[in-house]
């Protein structure tokens, strides 16, 4: 089948790659002209393990082709899939901006039957407007569908190979038929529905992990308070197949671009269709809650009253972790953002180290210093910090880390390090709920 895919983000660019790579002719466009370029090349515009490899190799075979071209692409194409973002606005809605005007460039260049199949998250409630935008534009016949995404930065590929499940929302058999077609070599439960339910199942989903990490962390914060283990509680918990122990995993608050703007984005959703969603509004609260409290442990583990104004002043702090979770070079919504504006607020000064983000963050934390390694960061410092439970930072050799460190201070925010073993190596140890 031809396929074209509007958008060379994440989800757009795993879908080209793997599509192609199932033995599909595909053809991504994109309105950014350098990053086309780039891509022609091979050249992936962020960090997935394992992309660049499927890129290069459907490339390469003449099975996947990057263009900024919308008449080169979706006029040869029988199945148009729309990935572009769905930023937040500042009401918490979604922007819809990038998705209405790729379908009317899509359907300026729509040639016979086609099937327009949205990926990109977006709300209820436009399926008309979408329908009347094609329609001002093109003569030919379309179809709506919507086949949400659920991979995960940092395993994409895997992700779409072998997802739980595929989830088709049609309007007719024909559409549904050419969905479960070209979805046939992948593995996983199929699920068919209407296009509404489908995209409801994709903030559901987002909206129910990003619920999971919350109760997490509110327990996390009882944990403290009741000085018990949240990560034994937790096992014990999730140990429970009817519940399941992914997710439950506290740490300093869930960030990425999907957890955060999803959440703002079904509130509002649920809000024009007359429900205040208070749960997810609480969700959303004890998200915030986490990156505050983590602060406050950095002051107490420095001995620097909590409720002062720059009592950070003169203190030297190491951040190691910088991405919103291992394995991306992802910054949107990292927690640590927020995690060192705050420390900066404090006059703290912040030195930073990630395997994989830092050209990333230096964009959005110019004020802050970056090292080369965790053992550079961490050197005459105050107090290591973990934000991001980086595989690496696990291995960190604690007596040599203590012999750098100025102070032997560590505040974990992912718990990767054993408290006893950390008290035993010299050093004052605050963790998350434990
Ligand atoms: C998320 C969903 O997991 C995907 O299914 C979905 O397709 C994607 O959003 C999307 O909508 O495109 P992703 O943003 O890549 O994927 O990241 P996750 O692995 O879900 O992690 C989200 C955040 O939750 C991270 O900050 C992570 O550190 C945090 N988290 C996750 C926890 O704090 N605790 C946990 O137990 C799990």
């Amino acid at each position: 089948m031809t396929i074209t895919v509007v958008g060379a983000g994440y989800v757009g660019l795993v879908t080209a790659a793997v599509f192609s790579d199932l033995g599909n002719k595909v053809y991504c466009v994109d309105v950014d002209e350098k990053k086309i370029e780039d891509l022609k090349k091979g050249k992936v515009p962020f960090f997935e393990p394992s992309l660049s490899e499927y890129l290069e190799r459907n490339i390469k075979e003449k099975r996947l082709f990057f263009t900024k071209s919308y008449s080169d692409s979706v006029s040869k194409s029988q199945t148009i899939f729309i990935c572009v973002g769905t930023p937040s606005k500042e009401n918490g809605e979604a922007d819809l901006t990038y998705l209405f005007s790729a379908v009317e460039e899509t359907a300026k260049n729509l040639s016979g039957y086609t099937l327009i199949t949205i990926k990109s998250t977006i709300p209820i409630g436009y399926e008309d407007d979408l329908e009347a935008t094609v329609k001002k534009h093109a003569k030919a016949k379309f179809e709506f569908a919507a086949s949400p995404e659920f991979l995960r930065e940092g395993t994409a590929i895997e992700d779409t190979l072998h997802p739980d499940r595929i989830v088709i929302g049609t309007h007719s058999k024909k559409a549904e038929k050419i969905l479960l077609e070209l979805h046939a070599p992948i593995s996983g439960e199929r699920i068919t529905c209407d296009m509404r339910s489908a995209q409801l199942v994709k903030y559901g989903s987002n909206a129910l992990l990003a619920t999971k990490v919350s109760f997490a962390n509110a327990i996390s914060i009882l944990c403290e308070k009741m000085e018990t283990d949240v990560t034994k509680v937790m096992e014990g918990i999730g140990a429970d197949k009817r519940i399941g122990n992914a997710f439950l995993y506290p740490g300093v608050g869930y960030g990425g671009s999907c957890l955060p703007k999803d959440v703002l984005a079904f509130i509002a959703q649920a809000s024009r269709f007359d429900y205040d969603f208070e749960l997810l509004r609480a969700v959303d609260a004890i998200n915030d809650l986490q990156v505050e409290r983590f602060v406050n442990k950095i002051r107490r583990i420095l001995n620097a009253a909590e409720d002062k104004k720059n009592n950070l002043y003169g203190f030297e702090i190491a951040i190691l972790g910088l991405a919103f979770k291992p394995n991306t070079d992802d910054m949107r919504d990292a927690p640590s953002i927020k995690i060192i504006n705050r420390l900066l607020n404090l006059k703290a000064n912040v030195t930073a180290f990630d395997p994989q983000s830092m050209i990333n963050a230096k964009r959005i934390l110019p004020q802050i210093s970056y090292a080369k390694d965790v053992y550079r960061a961490i050197e005459g410092k105050h107090a290591m910090i973990i934000v991001t439970e980086w595989p690496e930072f696990s291995q960190i050799d604690l007596s040599k880390a203590k012999k750098l460190l100025k102070k032997p201070n560590i505040v974990d925010g992912r718990n990767i390090f054993d408290p006893h073993k950390a008290k035993v190596a010299g050093f004052k140890y605050i963790g998350v709920g434990r």
